[in-house]
C-alpha cells in the first residue's frame, strides 16, 4: 500500500545533520554539488583537501566539468570514510535556482538508487536559501523513486536513510514533506488505468485525507445527479466505471470558519480513450496520465495540510474514465452543465473541459477568493510550448502573475498565453450556448481555456495546462520517466505566498 504521508513511510528517514568535516562523514555515498568552474569554492575545497587533491585532479583532467546534471562517481576516495564520492554538476553559478537544485539532487539520487544503499549523505551549501535547500531535499527524494511499480526487479531502491548536512533542519523537514506530495502524484499517474479508476482514486484520496487531516467528500453518481453535474456524468457514461467528484477541505487559516483563500481544481480523467472520437493507438498509450491535474490537486492539498500552512483551502477533482461503451456521450449531444450553460459536443475527446465545467461550478458555489486549476487539457498546448513548459491562462492578471511567480520560484516553468475576447467566437454553437471545441485546431489550448472561463463566474482564476510537463515519455538525467508530479511544488508555494498577501 501507499507510503506517502504515513509516518513509517516518510521517504524513510530523511534527516538533517550539522555541517561536518567531509572526512568524518560515514555513508555509502557522499554527494557534492559543484558549479561549472566552482571547484575552488569553500565546500568543494574542503573535500579536495580531505581527498588529497582528488577533486581538483579530476576537474583538471577534464573528467568532470560541473555542467548541469553531470554525475561522476569517484569510488573509494582516499581520505574519506564514504565508499563513494559523487560529484554533481549545477552548471553556471549565477544560473543555479530551485529548479536546478531539485533536478541535480534528483539526478544524483537516481544514479545512486540504482542499487540498494542504507545511507547516503548530501553536502548542502550554507549559502542556499531555505527554499533552495528544501527543493534540493525534495529532488533527492523524488529521484530515488522510479516508475517500475510493477516490476519484480526494481530499477530504483530508495535509500534507507538520506542525510542532509549543512542546511537548516526545518528545510530538510519541509523538503521531505513536499517530496511525499510529489511522489504521491507521480505514483498515481504511474498506476495503470485499470488499477487507478475514479473509484480507486477516490479511495486513495480518502486514505491520504485521513493521514493528513483533510476533510473529504466523495460524490458518487447518485449525488452527482442530485447536484445536476450532468457534464461529468455525460463524459462518464461510456465507461463501466462510474465517475466521482472528490472535494477536500483544509482549514488552516487563523479564521478557520472564514472564506476559502484558495481553490485548487484538477482534471482527473483516469483514462482518456477519446471516447467515440477515438484516439489513435499511439496517442492513447500514455493516457493514464490524464488525471495528473487531479493528482497534483490531491497531493498539493495533502502537502499543504501536512505542512500546516495558514490557509483555508479547497481542492476539487473531477474523476471520470472517457470510454466508448454503449451509453457513451455522442457527437451532437447537448448537455446542460450544472451552471445551466448548454454544451454542444463536437468531439468527445475534448472531454476534460466538459468535466471541469461542473467541477469549476461546484467550486464557484463555495465562493473562494481565487481558483487555480491544473489539467492535461490539450495537445495544442504541447504544440505551442513543448514538453517541459506548462501553459497559463487567466481572467485576472495579478492572480496569473502570482501563480507564475510561485511556479517559477520552485523551478516549474510556465508561460502565459493570451485570452483575447475574439477567441470566444470560436466556441459559439448554433444549437447550444457553447461547443466543446474551437473552429479547427488553431489556438486549441486557448479555446479550451476560454471554455473553462465560462464556468468560474468572474472569480480570479488561472488555468494551468500541464499536458506537456505532467508526463515524461523518455527518461531524463533526473527521472526515469513517467509521472513527474508537475505543479505539486508550485501549488504548495502558491499556498504559502497567497496567505502572506491575502
Ligand atoms: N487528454 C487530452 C490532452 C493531452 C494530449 C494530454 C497529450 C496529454 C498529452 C485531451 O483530453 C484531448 O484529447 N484533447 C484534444 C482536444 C481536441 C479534440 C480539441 C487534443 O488536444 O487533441
Ligand atoms: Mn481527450
Ligand atoms: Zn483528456
Amino acid at each position: 500500500m501507499s507510503q506517502e504521508f504515513s509516518k513509517a513511510g516518510r521517504p524513510a528517514g530523511i534527516v538533517a545533520e550539522p555541517a561536518a568535516a567531509p572526512e568524518s562523514i560515514e555513508a555509502e555515498a557522499l554527494v557534492a554539488f559543484v558549479t561549472e568552474g566552482g571547484s575552488g569554492e569553500p565546500g568543494v575545497a574542503a573535500l579536495d583537501r580531505a581527498t588529497g587533491g582528488l577533486v581538483s585532479r579530476v576537474v583538471a583532467g577534464g573528467e568532470f566539468s560541473g555542467k548541469r546534471y553531470e554525475c561522476v562517481p569517484l569510488l573509494v576516495p582516499p581520505g574519506l570514510k564514504a565508499a563513494q564520492l559523487l560529484l554533481v554538476g549545477l552548471g553556471k553559478r549565477e544560473q543555479v535556482d530551485a529548479g536546478v537544485l531539485y533536478r541535480a539532487a534528483a539526478a544524483a539520487a537516481r544514479q545512486l538508487a540504482g542499487r540498494p544503499r542504507a545511507r547516503v549523505a548530501f553536502l548542502g551549501d550554507a549559502s542556499w536559501s531555505s527554499l533552495l535547500a528544501e527543493q534540493a531535499v525534495a529532488g533527492a527524494a523524488a529521484g530515488m523513486i522510479g516508475q517500475d511499480l510493477y516490476r519484480a526487479e526494481r530499477r530504483r531502491t530508495p535509500f534507507g536513510t538520506t542525510v542532509w548536512l549543512g542546511i537548516p533542519p526545518a528545510a530538510v523537514a519541509s523538503g521531505a514533506v513536499i517530496a511525499d506530495g510529489v511522489n504521491l502524484a507521480r505514483r498515481l499517474v504511474n498506476t495503470p488505468p485499470d488499477d487507478l479508476h475514479p473509484q480507486s482514486f477516490a479511495e486513495e484520496a480518502a486514505t491520504i485525507a485521513g493521514r493528513t487531516g483533510l476533510e473529504i467528500e466523495i460524490w458518487d453518481e447518485d449525488r452527482l445527479l442530485a447536484e445536476h453535474c450532468r457534464a461529468i456524468l455525460a463524459v462518464g457514461r461510456g465507461s463501466a466505471r462510474p465517475p466521482r467528484l472528490v472535494v477536500l477541505r483544509y482549514r488552516g487559516s487563523r479564521q478557520p470558519a472564514g472564506p476559502i483563500d484558495l481553490a485548487i481544481v484538477g482534471k482527473g480523467v483516469t483514462f482518456d480513450s477519446g471516447g467515440l472520437s477515438l484516439k489513435p493507438s499511439d496517442s492513447m498509450l500514455t493516457m493514464k496520465c490524464d488525471m495528473a491535474g487531479g493528482a497534483a490537486a490531491l497531493a498539493a492539498a495533502a502537502t499543504i495540510a501536512a505542512l500546516g500552512l495558514p490557509i483555508n483551502l479547497v481542492a476539487a477533482i473531477g474523476l471520470v474514465e472517457n470510454m466508448t461503451g454503449p451509453a457513451a456521450y455522442k457527437l451532437g449531444d447537448v448537455i446542460t452543465a450544472r451552471s445551466g450553460t448548454t454544451i454542444e459536443i463536437h468531439n468527445t475527446d475534448a472531454e476534460g473541459r466538459v468535466v471541469l465545467a461542473d467541477v469549476l461550478d461546484v467550486v464557484r458555489g463555495l465562493q473562494p477568493r481565487r481558483i487555480v486549476d491544473a489539467a492535461t487539457l490539450t495537445g495544442a498546448c504541447m504544440v505551442a510550448l513543448g514538453h517541459d513548459v506548462a501553459g497559463l491562462f487567466s481572467n485576472d492578471q495579478p492572480w496569473c502573475d502570482a501563480v507564475a511567480a510561485a511556479a517559477r520560484s520552485v523551478g516549474e516553468p510556465v508561460w502565459q498565453l493570451p485570452m483575447y475576447a475574439e477567441y470566444d467566437e470560436q466556441i459559439k454553437s448554433d444549437v447550444a450556448d457553447i461547443k466543446n471545441v474551437g473552429d479547427g485546431r488553431w489556438g486549441g489550448a486557448i479555446t479550451a481555456a476560454k471554455f473553462l472561463e465560462r464556468f468560474v463566474g468572474g472569480i480570479p482564476w488561472t488555468h494551468i495546462d500541464i499536458a506537456g510537463p505532467a508526463f515524461a515519455e523518455k527518461p531524463k538525467p533526473w527521472t526515469d520517466g513517467g509521472g513527474t508530479g508537475a505543479m505539486v511544488r508550485a501549488f504548495v508555494e502558491l499556498a504559502r505566498t497567497t496567505t502572506a498577501k491575502t
